[in-house]
């Protein structure tokens, strides 16, 4: 063997770790990524998924796309959903793949609330923590539309809503996940709720910080039900900026650092945290932004946003994170965890075919064969 190779066991991210109840043989996590290919009228998994997941088995731990909890969770085009016995099935399909190569894989709970648009809903006003349009876009058969004033949900509606995320959790465990991971992010539902800009409520969903971070961990207990240990992990946005509604600022950070405090009691298996967006580009991501969470949160630590190998390595060689997910790199790069084993450049992916549809630009992105790697390399 060729002494130029790298070792790769150097390399942090590529040290085993324990999130929870998931035993990572790497710290290399797929961040879950919509690709708009359940386009079926189901929005039921279909073998290409299996196929897609399957070829990125190798990373420490799958975390799928965003999929819907319920109908009235759908916001965006041809996602699938877990709410129906065939997206059961068609998971199933997905699962044994990636088990049946050697991978572990979560599914992520999906609600759009307020940033949904009739044009998914029958016609019907999207629900939202008030009455306050969230001045975002929503993805629809027509392409991108304004989001609308949605319609302040009811006690009632919350309470259907969180029935309806822990149907969705133990539908995903019947489809053999490992586990489940709370989307939490963006302009979604719970960020919603989570947003003073947002939610004006005066009942025990709103008032004040206890009152706006009611609904998640409402869920959160909801979910867990159907999982005994640490299998539930939550996905976090405290610097999620988008439009007029969506800023980080004093309050809301200080929301947030109250909210992963009250997270250490509950069974989590992982925080999966989004950074701040990186300044400029090929910059390097803000680690002091991640410290901060991991001050606050007694648990597994999964930094994301802009990293790469160097940054990746780093990261975890400071103690700041457990273990880095990659979302672009992966759509590029079935075999990352080779890649970085081996210290090869990863491919870069075509935007354009994020969210086309089909196979072109998801399944055909190129394996770097662990032999030719080798060879190349002597
Ligand atoms: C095409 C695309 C789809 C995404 N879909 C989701 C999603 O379904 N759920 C989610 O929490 N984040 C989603 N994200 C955000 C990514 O998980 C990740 O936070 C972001 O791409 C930054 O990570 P990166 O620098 O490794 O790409 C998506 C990102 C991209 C590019």
């Amino acid at each position: 063997m060729s002494s130029t190779l790298p070792n790769a066991l150097d390399q942090p991210l590529l040290r085993r770790a324990d999130l929870g109840d998931f035993l990572l043989p790497n710290r290399v996590v797929m961040a879950p990524v919509t690709r708009g290919r359940a386009a079926n009228d189901g929005l039921v998994p279909t073998e290409l998924h299996a196929a897609y997941y399957g070829q990125r088995a190798t990373a420490g731990l799958i975390i799928t796309e965003g999929t819907w909890v319920s109908e009235r969770a759908i916001g965006f085009v041809h996602v699938p959903g877990i709410y129906r016995e065939e997206q059961v099935a068609g998971w199933r399909r997905v699962t044994d793949v990636v088990h049946a190569l050697g991978g572990r894989i979560v599914l992520q709970l999906w609600h759009t609330g307020a940033a949904s648009h009739p044009d998914h809903l029958g016609g019907e006003l999207p629900g939202g923590p008030s009455a306050v349009n969230p001045h975002t876009r929503c993805f629809t058969a027509g392409g991108f539309k304004e989001s609308v004033t949605p319609r302040e949900m009811t006690t009632a509606d919350i309470t259907a809503t969180v029935a309806d995320f822990r149907a969705a959790s133990a539908h995903a465990r019947r489809a053999g996940f490992d586990g489940v991971e709370i989307g939490a992010l963006g302009s979604f539902l719970i960020p919603q709720f989570l947003n003073p800009r947002l939610n004006h409520r005066t009942d025990a969903y709103g008032g004040d910080r206890t009152g706006r971070r009611r609904l998640l961990l409402e869920i959160f207990d909801a979910v867990a039900m159907a999982w005994s240990g640490r299998r539930v992990g939550v996905r976090l946005g405290p610097y999620w900026t988008e439009g007029d509604r969506f800023r980080a600022d004093e309050e809301t950070l200080a929301d947030y650092d109250a909210l992963v405090r009250e997270l250490n009691d509950r069974p989590v298996a992982y925080l999966h945290l989004r950074g701040r967006d990186r300044i400029a580009a090929g910059g390097t991501p803000d680690l002091a932004a991640i410290a901060r969470y991991r001050r606050q949160f007694d648990g597994p630590l999964i930094a994301n946003n802009g990293f790469d190998r160097a940054s990746g390595n780093a990261v975890i060689d400071a103690g700041i994170a457990d273990a880095v997910s990659f979302a672009t790199h992966f759509i590029a790069n079935p075999d990352l965890v080779t890649r970085f084993a081996l210290h090869r450049e990863p491919a870069v992916g075509d935007p354009a075919t994020y969210y086309a549809g089909g196979a072109d630009g998801y399944v055909d992105y190129p394996m770097s064969g662990m032999e030719a790697s080798l060879l190349e390399r002597r």
